[in-house]
């Protein structure tokens, strides 16, 4: 089996192309840099430009397809180039696209002709990482909507749920719902960071307006923080999934568990 892993430099890809590679499967990872350090063989492409990925196509059995893009013209254009060449898709949904959700993304595949799977994740646990700043000078996080509570996805289920789709038959047309074990607060994920670190660490709630300066004084751009604090405020709970179980027959990971995987991002 060779697989093409896009997103292969990201923090799922890289997961996606670790786990393929200890089960012995043939990876090429895809990045837009011929500079990008990948554990594989490395091919070089870019999402946007359907085309470009032609040549990374080669011989490959399955994708593993990520869509940073906001874009629904471009993603039919690029299964149309995968269908051309490679079998099956496990397509990697993201939710933030306005019209261009898991519904039209699906929809998509279901008219691509390909052989599909499309894993569906609620929040990454990743996204932790934004308070790396805030952590790493301090015992305090301070934030807004500290109770907004949601299942946080460690990237290694993504990763493993999308191998087996990669490697085994059985998935096809099948959609996963991916979510963490267990909902938690984001004020629960900041003690747990803290708990991991062996730290006293705190959630302060804030106001919106500052919390947004404070993201804002973090490096993220604006118009990334302004949708992310409206999805916040907007969301509704998310109930836990037991998908992972059942695709890999161990349970999901816990936070805890992503906290102590991660411990040193925040040392
Ligand atoms: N964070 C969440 O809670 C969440 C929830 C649901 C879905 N998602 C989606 O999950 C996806 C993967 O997340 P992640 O955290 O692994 O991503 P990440 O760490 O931010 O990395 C993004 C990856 O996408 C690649 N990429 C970006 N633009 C590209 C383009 N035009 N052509 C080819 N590759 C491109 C990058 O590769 P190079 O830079 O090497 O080219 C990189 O490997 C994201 O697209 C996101 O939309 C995220």
């Amino acid at each position: 089996m060779r697989i093409l892993v896009t997103g292969a430099t990201g923090n799922v890809g890289r997961e996606v192309v670790a786990q393929l590679v200890a089960e012995g499967a043939d990876v090429r990872a895809l990045s837009r840099s011929p500079r990008a350090v990948v554990p594989v063989d490395l091919a070089v492409g870019d999402l946007a430009i359907p085309t470009s990925l032609e040549p990374a196509l080669s011989d490959v059995d399955a994708v593993f397809l990520v869509w940073p893009l906001h874009n629904a013209d471009a993603a039919r254009e690029v299964l149309d180039v995968i269908a051309k060449q490679v079998p099956k898709v496990v397509y990697l949904g993201s939710g933030g696209v306005v019209g261009f959700g898991p519904p039209e993304q699906i929809q998509l595949l279901r008219e691509s002709g390909l052989r599909w799977t499309y894993v569906q994740p609620s929040t990454f646990a990743v996204n932790a990482l934004w308070w790396t700043a805030q952590i790493r000078a301090g015992d305090v996080v301070r934030g807004a909507y500290g109770d907004l509570a949601l299942p946080m996805l460690h990237e290694k289920d993504i990763a493993a749920v999308s191998v087996r789709a990669l490697l085994d038959d059985g998935h096809d047309s099948a959609i996963y719902p991916l979510t963490g074990p267990e909902v938690l607060s984001q004020a629960e994920q900041v003690r747990l960071i803290g708990e991991a670190l062996g730290r006293d660490v705190r959630w302060q709630e804030i106001p919106r307006a500052d919390a947004r300066a404070q993201m804002l004084a973090d490096g993220f751009p604006e118009s990334f923080v302004d949708v992310l604090l409206d999805a916040y405020e907007q969301m509704e709970p998310v109930a836990v999934t037991t998908t992972v179980a059942e695709v890999t027959g161990r349970p999901a990971l816990t936070f805890r568990q992503w906290a102590r995987d991660h411990a040193a991002a925040f040392g």
